[in-house]
């Protein structure tokens, strides 16, 4: 029996599949390509010493996928397939709709119909939208998403909810993470984003490998200590664990589960500049700017429900996930592309 990882050659399915196979997990990766590079896959075969089972496959292609659950034996289903660039959907809101939520239903009918009812989901903490404090807990109220891509991910939360209560058979946990960064510390994998990144860590990354002159801080009149952005960023190793770990309650026919996944501790803009510099040796320019549209000040995890229930927590400090991310990129200035 294997594990289905839907979007595996992207940088957390990447990840987690490494994870996997040092778990003994068989896995059978799917993706269609559209923001990641199959060159991947090699890769996490030299990490692992096992080779990974790889189709070419959008979650869309109704057909692709039956022929796929024919051929292969899946028992459960990680599915991080999916379009994620927050600004990009506010322009192609149809194209992020049909992606995310047209793709997770074909693949959901298509597991039912083959008898594989066992999910984990991969959420976010974009679903928490500006919470009215922190730390946020899985009880926290989910709160109206300002874009589109955040809101497919609230609905793709209540189509898993309403399916297992309408189907008590199937086992779905939703994962939400917080802000991942970092990379394989083998500096063989790690987040390769087409164009100008978006993301704090890889623009920061960039400024140090040259391709860029300096970092933009959006904003520092926010109500934090320090007055830029503060966000409980997660290393993706922790969070690729924190899948395996996910499966065990699969295992324990969990029903609907959710958990946050974070570290619980939020760092500003200018603290992860300051420890980036520290980790790398290298000096990050910065300039600071208005305010990115849709940005919050401060959101940060309380991941105790993950330990209590999956024994799962966050081992890996900011240093290291620093330290991995510029191990990555210096190893990888062109990514996978290279
Ligand atoms: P990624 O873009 O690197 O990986 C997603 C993968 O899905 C890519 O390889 C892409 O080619 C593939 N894909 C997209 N649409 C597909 C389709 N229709 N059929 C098959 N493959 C498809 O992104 P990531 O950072 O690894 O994120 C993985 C998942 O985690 C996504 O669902 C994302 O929304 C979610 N998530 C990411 C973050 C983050 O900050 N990186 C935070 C919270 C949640
Ligand atoms: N920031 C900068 N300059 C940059 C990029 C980011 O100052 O060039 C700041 C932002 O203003 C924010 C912080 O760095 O204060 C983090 O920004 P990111 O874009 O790295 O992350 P976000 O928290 O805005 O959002 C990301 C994903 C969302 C996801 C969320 C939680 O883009 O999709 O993490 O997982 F929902």
């Amino acid at each position: 029996m294997s594990i289905l990882v839907t979007g595996g050659t992207g940088f957390i399915g990447s990840h987690t599949v490494v994870e996997l196979q040092n778990a003994g997990y068989d896995v059978v990766v799917i993706d269609n390509l559209s923001n990641s590079s199959e060159k991947c896959l090699k890769r996490v075969e030299e990490i692992t010493g096992k080779p990974v089972k790889f189709y070419k496959l959008d979650i869309r292609d109704r057909e692709g996928l039956e022929e796929l659950f024919n051929k292969e034996s899946i028992e459960s289903c990680i599915h991080f397939a999916g379009l994620k660039a927050v600004g990009e959907s506010t322009q192609k809101p149809w194209e992020y709709y049909e992606n995310n939520i047209s793709g997770t239903l074909i693949l959901v009918d298509v597991m039912r119909k083959h008898g594989v009812k066992n999910l984990i989901f991969s959420s976010s903490s974009t679903v928490y939208g500006d919470p009215d404090s922190v730390p946020v807990t899985e009880e926290t109220p989910k709160k109206w998403c300002t874009n589109p891509y955040g809101s497919t991910k609230s609905m793709q939360e209540t189509i898993f909810t309403d399916i297992q209560k309408a189907d008590p058979e199937w086992n779905i946990v939703l994962l939400r993470y917080f802000n991942p960064i970092g990379a394989h510390p083998s500096g063989k994998i790690g987040e390769d984003p087409n164009g100008i990144p978006l993301n704090l860590l890889p623009y920061i990354t960039q400024v140090a490998v040259g391709k860029r002159p300096f970092l933009n801080v959006y904003g520092n009149d926010y109500p934090t200590p320090d007055g830029t952005g503060i966000r409980d960023y997660i290393h993706v190793v922790d969070l690729a664990i924190g899948h395996v770990k996910a499966l065990d309650r699969i295992k324990a026919k969990c029903g609907l589960a959710v958990y946050n996944l974070g570290t619980g501790k939020g760092y500003s803009v200018l603290e992860i500049v300051k420890n980036f510099e520290e980790a790398s040796g290298v000096k990050i320019p910065y300039e600071i700017c208005p305010r990115r549209p849709g940005d919050i000040a401060e959101n940060y995890s309380d991941p105790s429900k993950a330990l209590r229930e999956m024994g799962w927590k966050a081992e890996r400090g900011i240093k290291e996930m620093c330290a991995d991310s510029w191990n990555w990129q210096k190893n990888n200035p062109d990514g996978y592309g290279a």
